[in-house]
C-alpha cells in the first residue's frame, strides 16, 4: 500500500498544500526564478519587445552583483497580446514553474485577467506599465511601479484646457479596452470640471480595426477643437493618418499607449504632426540617471528606448531590490518588501508605493513629430 493511501485525507491535503501550496516557490542555492508575461507578438508587440530589452539590460547588472548569493533566472512568457493568454501564462508560472514573483503585463485588460490568478496563488505580481485604476484593487499581492490613469488622464485634460486653450473636446475610445475606457472617463470628468465641454457621444472602435473614416466623418461634424484618443499605437497611428488625410486639423491628444516606435510609421509624416501625448519617460530628459540609461540602451540595441524599455528596466530592478530587502526568499516576504518600496530611484522617476500599491510618479508631455517624440515638460503629481 502506498504511503499516500495510508495517510488520513485531511493530512494529505495539508501536506500537498505545504509542498505545492501558496508560499512555495523554487529557489535553489543558485537561482531565484522570476516569471515575466509580455506581449512579444500580436497587436501590441513593441511593448513586449521594448520591455524585454530593458529587463535584460537591468538583469545583467543585477546578476553581476547577485541577490543574496543567487542570480535571478527569468522564465519568459509571451501573452500574444491577449488577455486569455495572460491568464494562462500567470497560471503556469505560479503553479508549474513556481516562480517567486511575476513581472507583467502591459495592457491593463491583460493584467486584469492575470491578477486574480496571481492573487489566489499568493505570488507577487508587479506590473511595470498597467495604469488602469482597477488593476491593483485585485488584491494585496498585486502592485505597480507606474502611475495610474487617474493622474495621466487629468494631466492631458489640463494640457488641453490650459496649454492649448481648447474648450470643446471629442473622445475616441477602444471599446474593449479597460485602459481606454478608464481614461476616457477621467478625461471627460476633468475637462468638464475645468469648464470645458466634451461632446456627448463617444466614438468607439475595436482592437484590430483598420478603417476609421466613418467614425472620423461623424466626429468631424461636431467640430471638436481637440480630440482625446487614449488607445494603443496600431489603431491610434492609423486614426491620425486617416484624420489628416480627411483634413481634420484639430490636435489629437494621446496617452502612454501611443509610446511605440511604430506610431510614427502608422501615422505617416502628415498624420504625426501637431499632436501630443503623455508618457512615463522621455529619452531627451537631461537627468543623468536617464541619459546614462539611454546611452547604455543605445549601445546594446542600436535604437532609442521608449517608455516601455525604461518601465521594464525599473520593474525588474524593483523586484531585485525587494528580494534584497525581503526577510527570506519566499513569496510572502517578497510581497511585504515590494509593497513597502520607498524612494527607489528609477529611470522613470522616484518609486514609492502607497497603501494601494500604486506609485505616485511624474508624467511627461511629449509632442509627436516625424523624427520622434519631443519632450515638452514634466508634471509632478
Ligand atoms: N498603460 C497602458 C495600459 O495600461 C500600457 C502601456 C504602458 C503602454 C506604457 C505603453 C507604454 O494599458
Amino acid at each position: 500500500m502506498s504511503l499516500i493511501k495510508m495517510l488520513p485525507k485531511n493530512l494529505f491535503i495539508a501536506l500537498t498544500l505545504t509542498i505545492c501550496g501558496p508560499s512555495f516557490s523554487q529557489v535553489n542555492d543558485k537561482e531565484i526564478l522570476v516569471g515575466t508575461v509580455f506581449p512579444m507578438t500580436g497587436g501590441i508587440a513593441t511593448y513586449g519587445q521594448e520591455s524585454m530589452n530593458g529587463i535584460n539590460l537591468a538583469l545583467k547588472k543585477i546578476n553581476h552583483e547577485g541577490v543574496k548569493g543567487h542570480i535571478i533566472k527569468l522564465i519568459n512568457e509571451d501573452n500574444k497580446s491577449e488577455a486569455i493568454e495572460t491568464a494562462n501564462a500567470v497560471r503556469k508560472l505560479a503553479h508549474i514553474d513556481k516562480v517567486i514573483a511575476i513581472l507583467g503585463s502591459v495592457a491593463s485588460s491583460h493584467t486584469l485577467a492575470g491578477a486574480p490568478i496571481a492573487q489566489e496563488a499568493k505570488v507577487p505580481l508587479l506590473t511595470p506599465a498597467s495604469t488602469n485604476e482597477e488593476v491593483t484593487k485585485k488584491g494585496d499581492y498585486i502592485a505597480r511601479t507606474c502611475f495610474t490613469d487617474g493622474f495621466q488622464g487629468e494631466v492631458m485634460a489640463k494640457f488641453a484646457k490650459e496649454n492649448l486653450k481648447k474648450m470643446k473636446a471629442a473622445i475616441i475610445v477602444e471599446a474593449s479596452s479597460d485602459y481606454s475606457k478608464g481614461l476616457a472617463k477621467v478625461f471627460r470628468e476633468s475637462f468638464t470640471k475645468m469648464g470645458g465641454t466634451v461632446i456627448a457621444e463617444e466614438y468607439s472602435y475595436q482592437s484590430g480595426d483598420t478603417d476609421f473614416r466613418t467614425l472620423l466623418r461623424k466626429l468631424s461634424r461636431s467640430k471638436p477643437e481637440v480630440i482625446f484618443l487614449p488607445g494603443y499605437y496600431e489603431e491610434a497611428g492609423l486614426i491620425l493618418n486617416q484624420a489628416r488625410s480627411m483634413d481634420i486639423t484639430a490636435p489629437f491628444l494621446g496617452t502612454d499607449g501611443w509610446d511605440s516606435p511604430k506610431l510614427q510609421e502608422k501615422a505617416g509624416e502628415k498624420g504625426i504632426v501637431g499632436n501630443y501625448m503623455s508618457s512615463h519617460f522621455s529619452a531627451e530628459d537631461t537627468d543623468t540617471l536617464v541619459s546614462n540609461f539611454v546611452k547604455e540602451y543605445e549601445a546594446a540595441y542600436k535604437q532609442k528606448p521608449g517608455a516601455m524599455a525604461a518601465l521594464g528596466y525599473d520593474g525588474i530592478m524593483v523586484i531585485a531590490d525587494s528580494l534584497k530587502r525581503a526577510k527570506t526568499l519566499t513569496r510572502s516576504d517578497l510581497q511585504k518588501a515590494i509593497v513597502t518600496t520607498k524612494n527607489y530611484k528609477g529611470i522613470t522617476g522616484n518609486i514609492t508605493l502607497d497603501k494601494f500599491r500604486n506609485a505616485k510618479k511624474s508624467a511627461v508631455v511629449l509632442e509627436t513629430t516625424p523624427h520622434g517624440n519631443e519632450f515638452k515638460f514634466k508634471v509632478s503629481p
